[in-house]
């Protein structure tokens, strides 16, 4: 029993810690269930239920800030894009249909635990990329080949599971950048084919494009491995600067028209660490890699968490930016998607 509440309470901590990483900065939680938290962190305690305040802040609940809630409730913003309204149902996310083997289901979500600051062994320095000569697709071959040859990536991946290079074509014009494969991708060996990934291939599709026409990789080259046999963490900032050269290496041989960094992780990689660089303020607007225009947007796991019309429209609104700064045609029913009627 113990361990079930234990399991629920590291999946409320994944959910907020994702939550964050996306940007959002506070939820909603009503006294109820604030009460309900308090108890089972209380009873994981050993202690009585009626546990100190503290107990709820440790599991990372919305910090009260000053405001004045609605009665009974703590009500606190998330973000302006993405208001919670715990009395209205949530929207599921429905972008164009690209194809009839979608699946209708999403698997269970993995039970998380606590993102611990560095697991494993201390990570060798950053390794130096240095690319041969030839053609994008003969240098793309050579990255991958030395990528999944290398020593230290290798001893990152679990038994049977794949390290994830990255897809698509070497002459996209978008290069669509994440965080970590997950635990679908370390199964296929290729980025964004889990919930995520079904979205960001919605959203390609939406754009008039298909996977195969834009290159998509990540910041990491392995799943972040967990204490545990599920669950997902956010890189470290060790295990960031260890793969980013891998990552600068295909954005070279690349050299997209526009990087889409999606997500924190993908913006604090490209653009480097900034506590003032938050994705609720910079979203939708130019940065520059290398050079490279670089869109910072919300990551596809944010829309399925706040699959409202509203905040689908926000990262809407920074891709057709992306469209209209490459040339794509914008149909008016584009420009119309997931605007009020
Ligand atoms: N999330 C990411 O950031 N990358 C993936 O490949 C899958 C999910």
């Amino acid at each position: 029993m113990l361990g079930m509440v234990r399991a629920h309470l590291e999946q409320l901590q994944e959910t907020l810690s994702a939550l964050k990483r996306e940007g959002v900065t506070r939820v909603a939680v009503s006294e109820e269930n604030l009460a309900r938290l308090r108890s089972a962190v209380a009873r994981l305690q050993g202690k009585s239920a009626a546990a100190p305040e503290k107990s709820a802040e440790e599991i990372s609940v919305a910090k009260k800030t000053p405001g004045s809630p609605a009665p009974g409730r703590r009500a606190e913003e998330i973000s302006p894009d993405a208001r919670p309204n715990p009395e209205r149902p949530r929207e599921p996310v429905v972008f164009p249909k690209i194809s009839p083997q979608e699946k209708a289901a999403s698997p269970a979500k993995p039970v998380p635990v606590k993102a611990p600051v560095a697991i494993g062994k201390p990570l060798p320095p950053s390794p130096e990329v240095v690319l041969p000569e030839g053609d994008k697709k003969t240098r793309m071959a050579w990255l991958r080949e030395r990528v999944l040859g290398d020593p230290t990536c290798l001893e990152h991946v679990k038994p049977g599971k794949k390290l994830v290079f990255g897809t698509g074509t070497e002459d996209a014009e978008i290069f669509f950048c994440g965080e970590a494969p997950g635990a679908e991708e370390e199964t296929e060996g290729e980025p964004f084919v889990g919930p995520a990934g079904e979205l960001l291939t919605k959203i390609i599709a939406a754009m008039g494009l298909s996977r195969e026409q834009v290159y998509i990789g990540n910041i990491m080259k392995w799943r972040p491995e967990m204490p545990t046999p599920i669950g997902n963490r956010p890189p470290t900032a060790e295990e960031m600067a260890f793969c980013l050269p891998f990552l600068r290496a295909q954005l070279e041989i690349v050299r997209p028209k526009v990087i889409v960094a999606l997500g924190a992780t993908a913006i604090e990689g490209l653009l480097g660490p900034d506590p003032g660089r938050r994705i609720g303020k910079i979203h939708g607007q130019w940065h520059a890699f290398n050079g490279i225009p670089l869109m910072p947007t919300y990551h596809p796991s944010y829309l399925s968490r706040n699959g409202t019309n509203r905040s689908k429209r926000v990262v809407w609104e920074d891709l057709l930016r992306v469209m209209e700064k490459i040339g794509l045609p914008v149909s008016e029913r584009q420009r119309g998607f997931f605007l009020a009627k």
